[in-house]
């Protein structure tokens, strides 16, 4: 159900065979013998190959074959073969050919192994390889999966402040002088401002960038990420992990049904994707620290679960799993206190398998004023700041859960990619900033 595209692109062309098309691209690779030529190209949607035959096109396109190199744009013109060999199953007779924009000899992504460093510095190049196409089509079919989500179920959009004044997580900060206002940071997350406009629509959710000045160097860390955050009045924090596990077997099964080519590209088993289906297990805390302590981790009950501690507990589970009522001390301070043992809170992480790592952190809220003011001063914030955030406990205070997913995180795992910086078009992390 495409609009219709004024200009013809290759991915169109199975449904042209037999006609005459001028479409544009650029060139992946060349190859000739004598009185045939190959030129095969791509366009974003698709690859092609070009036939060029001596005898069939002008002379002034047999020489601008000549001219071509790797990522030269050209337009072509020809018809359209079917050709059950070809990507797409057609291919392009040509018949005139003419030449965009040349491209210097010394293209740097060259069909050879590269370092990440030097992909990375060239991600405005790398980005157009069909390892990266294919992540970046996913990472935007899960984004369209996302806003589905949502909006079937009668959420509402909510976009919350960048620059904010009111931290959220105990992550590093980003900040810059705001006029007279003192220091604004970088939003860590959306979830205070959530929270207020849950109280205002029922049930929401923020879609946007995120900033953590964390000084990790892990494959799970960026310094920007994209986060979506739900917030629901009413629901407690098992309601909200069952819209967790809902909302994250919806993805996959998007991903997988919409995004099979791309997920082969990338060499992905499907079946273990497959395999993510609801309910999954809910794991408490301590028990999953037992579990650690039974598999040789160090972990003692009160320490947040490191990278390692979480492939090591998921390792037994083919679906994701959530881990639930961390000790208070692991975690954020707007976190509701568990009734059934005051030292843990009400809250989930949710873990990917095959080692993936947390996804989602979510958690009831702690709706009573009195016991949430106490932990803002326990952790030393400024008080100021959030007495709006406070006043939801004063006026009208609600039951109310929400979480955050990861959206790299997320789209690392449904690709299978080993480290979360080829999931965002340009990552930004401790020692990179350009391109
Ligand atoms: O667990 P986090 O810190 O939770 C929050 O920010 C809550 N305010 C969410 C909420 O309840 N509304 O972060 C949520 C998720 C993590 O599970 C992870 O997937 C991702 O955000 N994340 C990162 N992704 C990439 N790079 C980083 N530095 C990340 N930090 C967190
Ligand atoms: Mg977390």
């Amino acid at each position: 159900m495409s609009a219709p595209d004024p200009i013809i692109r290759i991915a169109d062309l199975p449904d042209r065979v037999g006609q005459t098309v001028t479409l544009s691209g650029w060139v992946t690779h060349l190859r000739s013998s004598g009185k045939i030529a190959f030129i095969v190209m791509r366009d974003g949607t698709g690859v092609l190959q070009c036939v060029v035959a001596k005898k069939e096109v002008p002379e002034t396109a047999w020489e601008a074959f000549a001219t071509l190199t790797l990522e030269t744009s050209l337009q072509v013109t020809g018809v359209v073969r079917a050709d059950a060999r070809q990507a797409g199953g057609v291919e392009l007779g040509l018949s005139d050919l003419a030449v965009i924009g040349p491209s210097a000899l010394d293209y740097p992504i060259q069909p050879k192994e590269h370092g990440i460093d030097f992909l990375l510095d060239h991600r405005h190049f790398w980005l157009r390889t069909p390892r990266q196409v294919a992540i970046m089509r996913i990472r935007n079919e899960i984004e369209q999966a996302i806003h589905d989500f949502f909006y079937e179920r009668g959420f509402l959009r909510v976009d919350t402040p960048i620059l904010t004044a009111a931290i959220g997580e105990r992550a590093g900060l980003f900040s810059t002088e705001y006029f007279d206002e003192g220091n604004a940071y970088l939003a860590q997350t959306g979830q205070l401002y959530g929270e207020a406009a849950a109280a205002a629509f029922g049930k929401i959710y923020t879609f946007g960038p995120t900033f953590r000045a964390e000084k990790s160097k892990t494959r799970r860390h960026l310094t920007e990420f994209w986060m979506i955050e739900p917030e629901v009045a009413f629901n407690d924090t098992h309601a909200n992990m069952r819209l967790q596990e809902d909302f994250v077997a919806f993805l996959v099964r998007r991903a997988v049904e919409r995004r099979r080519a791309e997920l082969l590209e990338l060499g992905r088993d499907v079946a273990k994707l497959e395999a993510a289906q609801t309910p999954f297990p809910r794991v408490d805390y301590g028990d999953a620290v037992k579990t650690l302590q039974a598999k040789g981790s160090a972990i003692q009950w009160g320490d947040d679960l490191g990278a390692e501690d979480e492939a090591l507990l998921v390792e037994d589970y083919a679906t994701p799993i959530f881990v639930c009522n961390y000790p208070k001390e692991a975690k954020a301070f707007y976190m509701k206190e568990n009734p059934d043992d005051p030292r843990t809170v009400l809250c989930d992480d949710m873990l990917a398998p095959e080692g993936y790592g947390e996804i989602i952190g979510g958690s009831q809220r702690e709706d009573d004023h009195d016991k949430l003011l106490a932990r803002i001063r326990e952790e030393g914030l400024p008080e100021d700041a959030y007495s709006w955030y406070l006043d939801l406990r004063k006026y009208g205070t609600f039951v109310h859960a929400g979480f955050g997913l990861g959206l790299e995180r997320t789209v690392a795992w449904i690709c299978g990619s080993p480290h979360i910086r080829e999931c965002i078009p340009f990552p930004r992390m401790m020692h990179r900033l350009r391109p």
